[in-house]
């Protein structure tokens, strides 16, 4: 390398950490982000009125594949409709946790319904202490990191990623030759305080390894993670136990139900359609948040072809200190990351010397072919 290129090399460098502190200044201003999950769980029982009067378990009955059995469905936490943002040219995101209506619901972070087409994207960005569930659920995503992993994610396949001490990686839409945007989930699952430090990995899951399971002549499950209607799905993905569920109606009035342990946070979003839950109904894009005083949640779909993710996690009791896509449990902590980060050491030492390759963009031949490897 020339010392010409060599100065380049290093202005980037400078470049990205200045660009990166910024972005951490303004997230900070923006938000004050040390509230505890204690603060979550009070807010919670005020809302859910808890505290004040117990309530009866409301019981339902449903043939979960193996035996008509009887559950305690939860009652409705909170919900509201995501709303839909511009993320400069080309990028649409309707984000639910990780919102003022929604800081985060533990140990959820964040669930953002992206549509996204070139020349928008997720170009070299870092992460620690947390894990991302990736769904891509029509077009093609192209994923690289600096431990070298690369891969594509076609329609139905889901990627894991767990950040650990340090990971920095670029997430970009394929060029698709039909010139459509790509659309998919991004979840976001904190990590346990004793795992913050651990080894980034990555774990593709193809839609081909997802059972699915027909219910019935108007109900489908796809088994990401978890057991529905007596299926299982492969293997455990998160270090945090995520159950994820798609469930697809087609006709309207097709009832639903889908058990979860005690001590899991559980909400669904709706990617199509309305759904009735508890007397209630909820609209296309609602996020709607459960209780945790029941064995399970059921419901209704109202409209003919409705499809939703429905998702539990187990609940963390720990701080959640967030600073852009940095997640830790204490401040000192977080200025480690930082200072990890900035001087690229603890699993950051590639963080500046790296360059992903698809970052500038990928054509779809290219993925069809990166695929293949
Ligand atoms: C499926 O939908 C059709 C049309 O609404 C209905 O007649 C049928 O009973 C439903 N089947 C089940 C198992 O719900």
């Amino acid at each position: 390398m020339s010392e010409s290129e060599k100065g380049r090399v290093t202005g980037i460098n400078y470049l990205k950490v200045l660009i990166f502190t910024l972005v951490g200044l303004i997230a900070f201003q923006s938000c004050s982000y040390l509230t505890s999950n204690k603060d979550n769980k009070q807010l919670f029982s005020f809302l859910s009125g808890q505290e004040q009067n117990p309530k009866e378990p409301i019981n339902y009955q449903f043939n979960d594949g193996i035996m008509s059995k009887s559950i305690s469905v939860r009652s409705v936490l909170k919900n509201f409709i995501a709303i839909e943002q511009e993320e400069g040219v080309g990028a649409r995101v309707r984000r639910s946790i990780g919102t003022m209506k929604m800081r985060r619901f533990p140990p959820f972070l964040m669930l953002d319904d992206f549509f996204v087409k070139p020349p928008a994207g997720f170009p070299d960005h870092p992460h620690h202490g947390q894990e991302t569930i990736t769904y891509n659920l029509k077009g093609m995503i192209a994923h690289e990191d600096f431990t070298g992993s690369k891969g594509v994610l076609f329609p139905g396949d889901l990627q894991f990623m767990t950040a650990g001490k340090g990971i920095v990686h670029s997430e970009i839409p394929v060029s698709l030759e039909d010139g459509s945007a790509s659309n998919g989930l991004q979840l976001w699952v904190d990590l346990p305080a004793e795992l913050k430090n651990c080894e980034p990995r990555y774990r593709d899951l193809r839609k081909k390894q997802t059972p699915e399971v027909k219910v019935n002549d108007n109900l489908t499950v796809r088994v990401i993670s978890g057991k529905s209607y007596g299926v299982d799905s492969v293997q455990e993905l998160a270090y945090t136990p995520v159950h994820f569920y798609h469930f697809i109606t087609s006709k309207k009035g097709t009832e639903f139900a889908q058990e979860f342990p005690k001590d899991f946070n559980v909400f669904f979003y709706i990617l199509k359609g309305s759904l009735a839950v508890n007397d209630q109904v909820f609209p296309e894009h609602s996020a709607v948040f459960f209780d945790t005083d029941g064995e399970g949640v059921a419901g209704t779909s109202v409209s003919d072809d409705a499809e939703f993710v429905l998702i539990g996690g187990k609940i963390l009791d720990q701080e959640v200190l967030q600073h852009g896509p940095f997640v830790e449990t204490s401040r000192e902590r977080m200025i480690d990351v930082f200072r990890n980060y900035q001087y690229g050491m603890n699993g950051f030492e590639n963080a500046h010397s790296w360059d992903s390759k698809i970052a500038g963009g990928i054509s779809e031949a290219e993925a069809r072919k990166l695929y293949k490897e």
